[in-house]
């Protein structure tokens, strides 16, 4: 394994480049203009029904997905993908309106994917919201293990279980109630259950809200490596109520923050600044810092997935990191270290590569470093994790096409970045060697 990924990165040196120009999103404050959480347009989460009302931030909504106009919903976001379009709602209670989530429904059966830690939390909850007042539908739930080390075949094939077993047909829907792992193995079955069949996002950890709820990226892990195995397949909605961030512990919220950082480095600059100026305020969960984080990362990732759903470019670099942190993931086991503990880590690496290639200033690298240091997230990877184990792990990374690996670094200006292989094989072995025991 290690002398063909030798050759691999090798080949990745040679390669030609497709740089990304810097880009700020549609509708970004200008950074003098950022604002904070205390006057931005988004509501206390703890706001009167009429206060909430009056300060409705809508940002993007097709026509024909309007909440009720007495709705928590604060603010919806629409990933705009033709006839696969759908809303993203974020607001506080929203699992106390039925409504949202039955209008999303396709047919009378609905089967709940959920976990052991999950299930105790917000099961009983969210049953009730999808029978409130309807009584054609029936809902059945799946309880799966928890954790990343589950995401795997035999897991996903417990879904298919109970699916069968409950005599699901064509017109059910599959919802998916936790985080992200949850939130990915319940999208793989709904894509591949009877070929095809609706579903729907409830994520409930930071990480699900701001990344992995939104863009369709569905699948499992494979013991050689992150997410091998899997499918592009989007919701029919996601629905994100605040509130069941009250009780996800401090170490999961953390993990969250690694790819709401990944958005302000790689398009949105002043959203960046944004968060080096509040990030006490994300880690002491302020409801409209939380509400600010999770509507500009759900804005930032709408409008990469509207330009290239599949990842034949734009998208894959919301991978920053990701070729690094999944590495880690599976050199260490899958769920030794959280996921955005690993992306924060893989972060690191990757700034420090883009800075030996002559593309960042070592101030943007000292941010890095810095931002992730304070949301308490680890800045380097495991001691375990040698030299090799990173060549032999990447090597089978699904960023390799055509023998070549594709790894996202930043250049030029802060909130930039650039993708493909226009590096030489020099400056990663640098990066993996100051990293990393031989
Ligand atoms: N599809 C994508 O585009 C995409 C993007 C990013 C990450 N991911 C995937 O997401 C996964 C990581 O997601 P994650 O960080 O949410 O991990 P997770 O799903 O394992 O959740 C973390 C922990 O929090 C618990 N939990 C969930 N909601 C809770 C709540 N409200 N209160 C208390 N505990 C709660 C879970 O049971 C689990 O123990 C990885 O598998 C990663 O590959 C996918």
């Amino acid at each position: 394994m290690a002398a063909s990924a030798s050759s691999l990165l090798a080949a990745a040196a040679s390669s030609s480049c497709a740089a990304i120009s810097p880009r700020i999103p549609r509708g970004a404050p200008a950074a003098a203009s950022v604002p904070s959480p205390s006057h931005h347009s988004c509501p206390s989460l703890r706001a009167s029904p009429a206060r909430r009302h009056q300060s409705r931030f809508v940002a993007s909504v097709a026509p024909t997905m309007q909440p009720p106009a007495e709705s928590r919903v604060s603010t919806v976001v629409d990933v705009d993908l033709g006839d696969r379009s759908y809303p993203i709602y974020i607001g506080a209670g929203l699992l106390d309106e039925p409504d949202l989530l039955q209008r999303h429904v396709h047919g009378k059966r609905v089967l709940v994917v959920t976990n052991t830690t999950v299930a105790p939390l917000y099961l009983e909850k969210v049953t009730w919201a999808l029978t409130h007042n309807n009584r054609n539908v029936s809902v059945e739930s799946v309880i799966l293990p928890d954790g990343e080390k589950y995401k795997d075949m035999d897991t996903l094939m417990k879904v298919f279980d109970k699916a069968v077993e409950s005599r699901l047909d064509r017109r059910c829907t599959f919802v998916a109630l936790g985080g992200g792992v949850i939130g990915d193995m319940c999208g793989f079955a709904a894509a591949a259950f009877l070929r095809g069949v609706n579903f729907i996002q409830i994520p409930t950890t930071l990480m699900a809200q701001v990344d992995s709820s939104v863009g369709g990226k569905t699948g499992i892990n494979h013991p050689l490596g992150k997410n091998l195995i899997g499918a592009f397949y989007q919701p029919q909605c996601v629905l994100i109520d605040t509130d069941t961030l009250n009780t996800l512990p401090d170490r999961e919220l953390a993990s969250g923050i690694a790819e709401v950082v990944k958005y302000g480095l790689i398009r949105d600059a002043p959203f960046f600044e944004w968060q080096e100026k509040n990030m006490s305020a994300l880690l002491a969960r302020e409801p409209s810092a939380l509400a600010y984080a999770i509507k500009r990362s759900c804005e930032n990732k709408a409008e990469v997935v509207a330009q290239d759903e599949k990842e034949s470019g734009l998208r894959a670099t919301l991978n920053l990191g990701h070729t690094f942190g999944h590495a880690i993931e599976t050199g260490l086991g899958y769920g030794a270290w959280f996921h955005g503990e690993a992306i924060a880590a893989g972060t690191v690496m990757a700034a420090d590569m883009s800075h030996r290639l002559g593309w960042i200033d070592e101030s943007i690298k000292k941010r890095v470093v810095d931002i992730l240091e304070e949301a308490k997230l680890p800045i380097t990877p495991p001691e375990t994790m040698t030299v090799e184990k990173f060549k032999s792990i990447i090597a089978v990374d699904k960023k390799v096409a055509d023998g070549l690996l594709r790894l996202i670094l930043l250049k030029g200006p802060l909130g930039s970045c650039v993708f493909t292989g226009e590096y030489d094989r020099k400056a990663l072995d640098e990066t993996l060697h100051a990293f990393c025991n031989n």
